[in-house]
C-alpha cells in the first residue's frame, strides 16, 4: 500500500493578509541559498521578539501536532516548517482558530534553514514521520541526515532534545547508524506514547495500518 498523497488533496486557500502576517512566512529556496542573511535567525528572539524556549518541527504538515504543543505551553514558542505550502495554510487556520500567539509556520526547505538556526537556541526539534526517500536519487533530500544531526548537536540547548518517530524500519536504522558520529547527542529508545502528547494524522494513519512505530528521544548532553 502506498504512503498516500494527503497534502495534494487538501482543499485550502492561502491565508488572508492579516492571518498570513500573524502566522505565515514563505522563504524561497533560491533566496535562502544565495542570500540567507536576508531572513531573520530562526530563534524565539529573531521570530517572536521574545526570549523564550523555541521548539522547531521539520515537516510539520498541517501543524496538528505543533498546535497541540503550543496550546499546552503558552510561555514557549513554536515554529513549524514544511516544504509544501498547502498543508501550512491549514496549519494557519488551526492556529488562528485557537488564537495562538506563540506559533509561526514557515514555507521552506528545512535543509536550507539549518544555517539560520543560532547555536544553543532550541529547546526541542520535532521530526515525526519524515518521508523515507531512501532511493538513491532521493537520498540527498532526506531529513534524516548528517547535516540535520550536526544542526541538532549545535543548535539544541544542553538538555534539549530531538524527538524522532517513524514507521519506516530502514529510516530508523539509518538514524541509528548516523548517531555515533555525534557524541553530544544521546539517543534513548522511546515509545510513541512517551514521545508524542498527541497522535497526528500521519501517526494515526500508520498506526491504523498496523505499522510498527519506532521512536528515539535524542538528548543534547552538555560537553565535558
Ligand atoms: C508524513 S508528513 C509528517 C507530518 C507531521 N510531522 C506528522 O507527524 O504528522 C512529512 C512532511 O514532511 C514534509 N517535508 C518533506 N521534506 C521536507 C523538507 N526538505 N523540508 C520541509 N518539509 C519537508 C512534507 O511536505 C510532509 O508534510
Amino acid at each position: 500500500m502506498g504512503r498516500g498523497r494527503y497534502p495534494a488533496r487538501l482543499h485550502v486557500s492561502p491565508p488572508p493578509p492579516a492571518l498570513a502576517e500573524r502566522y505565515f512566512r514563505s522563504w524561497p529556496a533560491h533566496a535562502l541559498y544565495h542570500t540567507p542573511t536576508q531572513f531573520p535567525p530562526l530563534s524565539a528572539e529573531g521570530l517572536f521578539g521574545r526570549d523564550a524556549p523555541l521548539t522547531l518541527e521539520f515537516g510539520c504538515a498541517t501543524g496538528e501536532y505543533l498546535c497541540a504543543l503550543a496550546m499546552t505551553q503558552p510561555a514557549a514558542c513554536f515554529v513549524g516548517v514544511d516544504i509544501v505550502a498547502k498543508p501550512l495554510y491549514r496549519a494557519v487556520e488551526r492556529a488562528a482558530a485557537a488564537n495562538l500567539t506563540n506559533i509561526l509556520f514557515i514555507h521552506a526547505d528545512a535543509r536550507l534553514l539549518y544555517q539560520r538556526i543560532p547555536d544553543a537556541s532550541l529547546a526541542a526539534i520535532i521530526l515525526h514521520f519524515p518521508p523515507p526517500l531512501l532511493r538513491n536519487r532521493q537520498r540527498n533530500q532526506l531529513l534524516v541526515s548528517p547535516h540535520m544531526l550536526a544542526c541538532a548537536a549545535r543548535a539544541l540547548l544542553p538538555g534539549g532534545y530531538l524527538s524522532f518517530l517513524t514507521d519506516h524500519p530502514a529510516l530508523f536504522a539509518l538514524m541509528q547508524e548516523l548517531l555515533p558520529a555525534f557524541p553530544t547527542l544521546r539517543a534513548q529508545p522511546a515509545s510513541p506514547d512517551e514521545l508524542a502528547i498527541f497522535e497526528s494524522h500521519y501517526h494515526r494513519r500508520w498506526a491504523a495500518r498496523g505499522r510498527n512505530i519506532s521512536g528515539l528521544r535524542i538528548e543534547r548532553v552538555a560537553v565535558g
